[in-house]
């Protein structure tokens, strides 16, 4: 390592270590300016990168002596570049802040916050009350096949509820769109054995004209309950307790004759009015009773349908309109506004208000 050498390299850092480059990089007006002094300072092709590469032919004790004061220097540049550039972005920020002429002591707007769609909230807390009674939920296609729809539940083929009247048919295949949750209660017998409590709750489509109270969609919950000994009474004590949970604890009951060919006895169940606690008013056509539910015991045809011995097993089963019992509790007098997805209606239904 000759001497000559090292007081070349001396010399360099001399002249790099003073204003030469610090000043610039301080001085940098803009960013490109700033990059500009960098390249210069600290480049490929800068004095220091030449000083760096220098050091190799030094001996080992000049290494020891002068890397360390090359390397520090190195660091200071590129720390004033880093201050100057935080220094100039903050006043690019500041400036066109100002250029937009902005409050920021000003509150923020809250952000439009979500919920979830009145029919959904109100599935949800009729499906959450069969929940605390212990029935599990099952959910099934949309798109069903005859069996399932009608033939397992004893609607037998000339039935009118097959009619295209009633039921939307798929084109060219024996499929159609599910006209209740019942199948969903056919697939879960054949799935599972007795005993079983099990609720439907899902979206059903009838050939209906529409108006301000029928839809060609809707929603049901059904339910059902299978297990040795079941009885007409049990029914009664579910729905009661049912019906009391979701429309207050004074609610009456009350189970009149109907049919549906998928139970024997079959009920229709009434309610007592939530509006006028039962002394008679608009909403239930001055009788007091507001019909809120179909239910009976499960016939033993849909037993054999599902190879369940109906000799052994009794049950019953239920079928709830979600958006009937929406409309009650949230006084909406036209089914049609659920649908129709306006947000200044669906706006005023919080989740709090159920
Ligand atoms: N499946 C019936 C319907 O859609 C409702 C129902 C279910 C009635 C169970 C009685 C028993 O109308």
């Amino acid at each position: 390592m000759s001497p000559v050498k090292r007081a070349d390299l001396e010399a360099v850092y001399a002249r790099l270590s003073g204003p030469l480059f610090r000043g610039p990089i301080a001085s940098a007006r803009t960013v490109e300016e700033l990059e500009a002094a960098r390249v210069e300072a600290l480049g490929r092709k800068s004095g220091l990168t030449e000083l760096l590469k220098g050091l190799k032919d030094l001996s080992l004790d000049e290494k020891r002596e002068f890397a360390p004061k090359v390397q520090a220097l190195k660091a200071e540049f590129e720390a004033l570049v880093e201050k100057r550039r935080a220094e100039l972005e903050a006043a690019a920020d500041e400036a066109s802040l100002q250029s937009l002429d902005l409050d920021l002591s000003l509150p923020a707007l809250a952000p439009a916050r979500g919920r979830r769609h009145p029919l959904a909230q109100t599935l949800d807390e009729m499906a959450a009350i069969f929940g605390l009674m212990g029935y599990s939920w099952a959910e099934g296609p949309l798109v069903e096949d005859e069996r399932h729809n009608f033939e397992a539940l004893n609607i037998p083929e000339h039935h009118a509820a097959r009619d295209l009247q009633d039921t939307f048919y798929l084109q060219d295949m024996p499929l159609l769109l599910r006209t209740h949750t019942s199948p969903v209660q056919i697939r879960t017998m054949e799935s599972v054995r007795p005993p079983l409590r099990v609720i439907c709750p899902g979206r059903v489509f009838r050939h209906e004209a529409v108006d301000a109270t029928h839809s060609a969609v809707f929603h049901q919950v059904e339910g059902l309950a299978v297990d040795k000994g079941i009885t007409f009474a049990d029914l009664k004590g579910t729905l009661q307790t049912f019906l009391q949970r979701l429309f207050g604890p004074k609610t009456k009951t009350r189970f009149l004759p109907s049919y549906y060919p998928f139970t024997e006895p079959s009920a229709d169940v009434y309610a007592s009015c939530i509006f006028c606690s039962g002394s008679g008013c608009p909403i239930c056509k001055r009788t007091g009773w507001i019909e809120i539910m179909g239910a009976g015991m499960v016939h033993p045809n849909v037993f054999k349908a599902v190879d369940y011995d109906p000799e052994v097993w009794s049950g019953f089963a239920f079928g709830i309109g979600v958006d009937r019992v929406a409309m009650l509790r949230l006084g909406v007098p036209d089914l049609r506004l659920f649908y129709e997805n306006d947000l200044r209606f669906l706006k005023q239904f919080d989740e709090s208000l159920l």
